[in-house]
């Protein structure tokens, strides 16, 4: 049997969208296989047909040789398919081994009842195998984003999947994570079970992948051996066009001192930080992930309290003790975390992308919905969101493309000081560089930026200075000129 799963002829229609058609996936026994594509390609809706999370219009799914239907993700891991959900399903007061077995708990006796024990064991037993450090009895809600995802593939793997789907699995993960990760996907591969992998990032598909399927606009393209492509032929296959500049950094006229930041502390948190940015500055946050960046930024935002030290706008000492305040000055802020300070999922996109700057659309209490309209769908096509119109409801997009639309919010605000934390994360390359380009174009107005980011080449390539955290500390900030990889490194490993 050369492959273990063959997709043919797949169809998967939604209200105003053809999300795939005839899309074609062949993935052999104990591979790697990576899915390629745009934000909104299809690689999310293919995975969940697979899943049994939505139902195929047309084509036929055959596991291991036999043609299989089936419409629910019970089916689909009773079939040997499990996935591992961006989201981290897990129920936080059950226990890791309750979590492990939900759905198909161990019975014994008569009247049946749960056999603890054997679930225990069993629970020790797939996270011995990958080595986790994790104990069957304690509760979900004490563990960590990696931890989470560890034991949801100890979860696929006490289920003896032979395939498990992995949808963007690294996304926020740190480097260390990121190897335990790979060590567990080799392992697994080596019991002959598959992996479908999605990932924005090309370097990990190169370590990681065997073989790679790329898919454009819900369209089969082509799948090939890993060794064999390279980066350039991948991208030009995932956006159609070739793409020469990935980064297309202009330096601009650096102005006053916009934000100045002194002796910023929370406690076991933040130590004594002070910096500043200019106009028409991008300066760099780097440093591992954890090391303090997020949360100096939402001290600058007001977003906690307890915070000691002093926020200066354009000189003058600002009161930034809550979000409301920091808008006022002039600061505006992107979170990372999307999921639950972003977007409303239930609203359309334009009123995502004007939630916060309505003051602009209205006069004297009534709205312009004219001008907040026409500036939505200014935005909407500017940066690209894939949606059949900015009255699509939020919820109906995929990961990039709602990521989108939180930036459109964010440049939609007429903010002197912007904080961008992450902006590219879950981007696709074609989409992010359009993304810097908007950064450019801000920056020239004279606005002053934060970046943040955990991707070396991008805040090498696109910041004039580059600040670096470790333990809540700043340990460093380097210009543009000098700043190199290693010395980032250095400055975030040993401080
Ligand atoms: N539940 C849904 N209802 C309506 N449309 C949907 C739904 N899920 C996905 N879509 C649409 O189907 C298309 C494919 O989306 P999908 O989530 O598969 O993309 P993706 O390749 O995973 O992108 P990303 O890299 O951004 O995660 C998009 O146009 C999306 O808006
Ligand atoms: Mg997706």
């Amino acid at each position: 049997m050369e492959y273990m799963l063959e997709m043919n002829h797949i169809d998967k229609r939604f209200p105003g969208v053809q999300a795939l058609s005839d899309v074609t996936l062949k993935v052999k026994p104990g591979e790697v296989h990576v899915l390629l594509g745009e934000n909104g390609a299809g690689k999310s809706t293919l995975v969940k047909i697979l899943a049994g999370v939505y139902r195929k219009d047309a084509g036929e799914i055959i596991l291991g040789g036999q043609k299989v239907d089936y419409s629910s993700t019970n089916d689909a891991s009773k079939l040997g398919i499990s996935m591992i959900y961006q989201e981290l399903n897990m129920i936080p007061d059950l226990t890791v081994a309750e979590n492990i077995f939900i759905n198909r708990e161990h019975l014994k006796g008569w009247p049946k009842h749960i056999d603890w024990e054997k679930m225990n064991s069993e629970a020790a037993k797939a996270l011995k195998k990958l080595n986790a450090n994790i104990s069957p009895t304690q509760k979900a809600r004490r563990l960590t984003t990696a931890q989470k995802q560890m034991v949801e593939i100890a979860r696929a793997i006490s289920a003896d999947s032979r395939i498990i789907i992995m949808d963007e699995p690294t996304a926020s993960l740190t480097e260390k994570e990121i190897g335990e990760l790979f060590r567990q996907i080799r392992l697994l591969s080596e019991e002959n079970v598959s992996i479908i992998y999605i990932s924005h990032r090309l370097n990990e598909v190169k370590e990681i992948g065997d073989r790679v399927t790329v898919l454009r606009d819900g369209q089969y393209i082509g799948t090939r051996d890993i060794k064999e492509a390279d980066t350039d032929d991948l991208i030009q296959m995932m956006v159609g066009r070739e793409i020469t500049q990935f980064f297309p950094k202009c330096v601009a006229k650096k102005g006053k001192e916009a934000l100045r930041v002194e002796n910023l502390s929370r406690k076991n948190v933040l130590h004594d930080i002070s910096f500043s940015v200019h106009e028409g500055e991008v300066l760099g946050f780097s440093g591992l992930i954890g090391s303090g960046r997020t949360e100096l930024m939402r001290a600058i935002y007001g977003a906690d309290g307890d915070v000691s030290g002093r926020v200066y706008v354009d000189g003058k000492e600002a009161k930034v003790s809550s979000p409301k305040l920091a808008v006022q000055n002039g600061i505006a802020f992107l979170t990372e975390d999307r999921k639950n300070l972003g977007a409303i999922l239930s609203f359309p996109i334009y009123q995502n992308i004007t939630l916060a700057s309505m003051d602009q659309f209205s006069r004297n209490s009534v709205i312009d919905h004219q001008a907040e309209r026409s500036r939505s769908e200014e935005l909407f096509s500017m940066f690209n969101i894939k949606a059949p119109s900015i009255d699509t409801v939020t919820r109906s997009l995929s990961g990039g493309n709602q990521q989108k639309v939180l930036l459109a919010r964010w440049f939609c605000r007429d903010a002197k000081i912007i904080i961008l934390d992450e902006p590219t994360r879950g981007i696709d390359v074609g989409s992010k560089v359009e993304i810097y380009e908007f950064i450019n174009e801000l920056a020239g107005q004279g606005k002053a930026i934060i970046m943040v980011s955990s991707d070396l080449p991008e805040v090498l390539a696109m910041s004039d200075r580059i600040a670096v955290m470790r333990e809540g500390r700043l340990t460093g900030i380097l210009d543009r000129e000098e700043a190199t990889q290693e010395k980032i490194m250095k400055l975030a490993t040993l401080g």
